[in-house]
């Protein structure tokens, strides 16, 4: 099927590489010339296992192609809408300018039994209000969210746990060709439905909000165990066996109960926070008012791991040599939006200390943005005459790789904070570190 894909960010670049992947004839287009010039070439714009790969062969075949001009857009059975929804300068809510702008672009490109397919998660109701602008056009909305993780985008896409197609009420009314949106939709996406992959149909507002609970859900659950840190911090309980035992019964899971310094990225804290937004938008605000919670508990960690070191380097940071062991916001990504290990970072930098910081993948990235930090790409040179060391990011490099001999044999210090609870206490303690993890004794 012919396909567009509006917005070549972590979500449509992936997006649009996957359709191809699987046989579909696709065009990315997306503003940003820079963008598109990487990506015609089959250059990934970001790190993401396994995208350079699908990009490569998709150009190659002749069925992947990518622009800046959204007259390309003209000819395609179903155009994908995958731009950033940001959170808002100075607000909680969802920065919509983008997807405004992608449909408004978008419109006059489109043929009558065309369907839009919005991607981007927005706040519920986003779809209700732009239906008419494509309608008016004689094409179909549906919102058909995107749930892959950074890191295992490729396989999410091609692979997902589930798919879910928002659909306007009267969508029993089939397109030009005979057949309804969600039945288009059925077609893209056949591979995985024939494996199995559950396909929900359902309403535009139930679509919406199925992606930012979603996202909620996983927010409250790191941030649930965050909380039995902080507990277990002033009672000498151990967080992680804490979990692994409630992680056994099946109904709790042991999945996403990973404490530490907590999380971020591009969609959990700008997604709960809009959620909040919208709610109180909605006059039930005190719905989703634990949310607010979640954000607290989550930022405290950071707070947590800062402490911990200082702590442990007898109360001052001043010109103190700490290594920083990651800088992403989580392994296997180079994103640092909302990095809760670079803000560790900065914020060591900020208290005095000279801060080293190493990363396999977001070194660029994180150096771009805060300069003022000491960016070292070899691991070995990074942790070289540290007083204290602390890993933010569960690389394998460092969870895996690294033992405590070897690091030890660096450093000066012996100074060991787990911010991530990743290493292996015993093993560091009996190299003759001190072994300070999150939430453990
Ligand atoms: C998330 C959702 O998982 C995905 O379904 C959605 O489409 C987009 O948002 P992503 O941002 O890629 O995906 O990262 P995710 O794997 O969810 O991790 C988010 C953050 O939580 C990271 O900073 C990670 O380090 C942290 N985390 C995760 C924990 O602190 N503990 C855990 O147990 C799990």
């Amino acid at each position: 099927m012919r396909l567009s894909v509006i917005g070549c960010g972590y979500l449509g670049a992936v997006h649009a590489a996957a359709m191809a992947s699987i046989g579909h004839e696709v065009v990315g287009i997306d503003v940003d010339e820079r963008k598109v010039a990487a990506l015609s070439k089959g250059e990934a714009p970001f790190f993401e296992p396994g995208l350079q790969e699908i990009l490569t062969e998709g150009i190659a075949s002749g069925r992947l192609s990518f622009t800046t001009d959204m007259s390309a857009a003209a000819g395609a059975k179903v155009h994908f809408v995958g731009v950033g929804t940001p959170q808002q300068a100075g607000g909680y809510a969802a920065d919509l300018t983008y997807v405004d702008a992608a449909i408004d672009g978008l419109v006059p490109h489109l043929a009558p039994g065309d369907i839009v397919a919005g991607k981007s998660t927005v706040p519920v109701g986003t779809a209700e209000r732009l239906a008419p602008r494509v309608s008016a056009a004689g094409a179909t909305l549906v919102w058909n969210p995107e749930f892959l993780r950074e890191g295992w985008a490729v396989q999410d896409t091609v692979d997902p746990d589930r798919l879910v197609a928002g659909v306007p009420s009267e969508d029993g009314a089939p397109t030009a060709d005979g057949a309804t949106a969600a039945d288009v939709l059925r077609e893209v996406y056949h591979p995985s439905i024939g494996k199995g992959t559950p396909f929900i149909v359902t309403d535009y507002a139930t679509a919406e909000l199925v992606k930012v609970s979603a996202n909620a859900f996983l927010a409250t659950k790191i941030s649930f165990i965050n909380a039995m840190a902080e507990i277990a911090e002033v009672t000498g309980a151990d967080v992680t066996t804490l979990a692994d035992a409630i992680g056994h019964d099946a109904r709790i899971g042991r999945r996403f109960l990973g404490a530490g310094i907590g999380f971020g990225g591009g969609c959990l804290p700008k997604d709960i926070r809009a959620f909040s937004a919208r709610a109180e938008e909605l006059g039930r605000g005190e719905s989703v008012a634990f949310l607010r919670e979640i954000d607290a508990i989550n930022l405290r960690r950071r707070d947590r791991a800062v402490d911990l070191v200082s702590t442990a380097l007898g109360g001052a940071l001043f010109k103190k040599n700490i290594t920083v062991l990651g800088a992403a916001f989580k392994p296997h990504s180079d994103d640092i939006r909302d990095s809760p290990a670079l803000d560790v970072a900065v914020r060591l930098h900020g208290l005095g200390a000279w801060v080293t910081i190493t990363d396999p993948a977001a070194i660029e990235n994180a150096r771009r943005i805060h300069p003022q930090l000491n960016y070292v790409e070899d691991r070995d040179e990074a942790l070289r005459e540290a007083d204290a060391v602390i890993v933010v990011t569960e690389w394998d490099e460092y969870r895996r790789q690294l033992t405590p001999e070897h690091a030890a044999s660096l450093t000066r210090g012996r100074i060991v904070i787990d911010g991530r609870n990743c290493l292996d206490a015993a093993a560091w303690r009996a190299a003759g570190w001190t072994y300070h993890g999150m939430g453990r004794p």
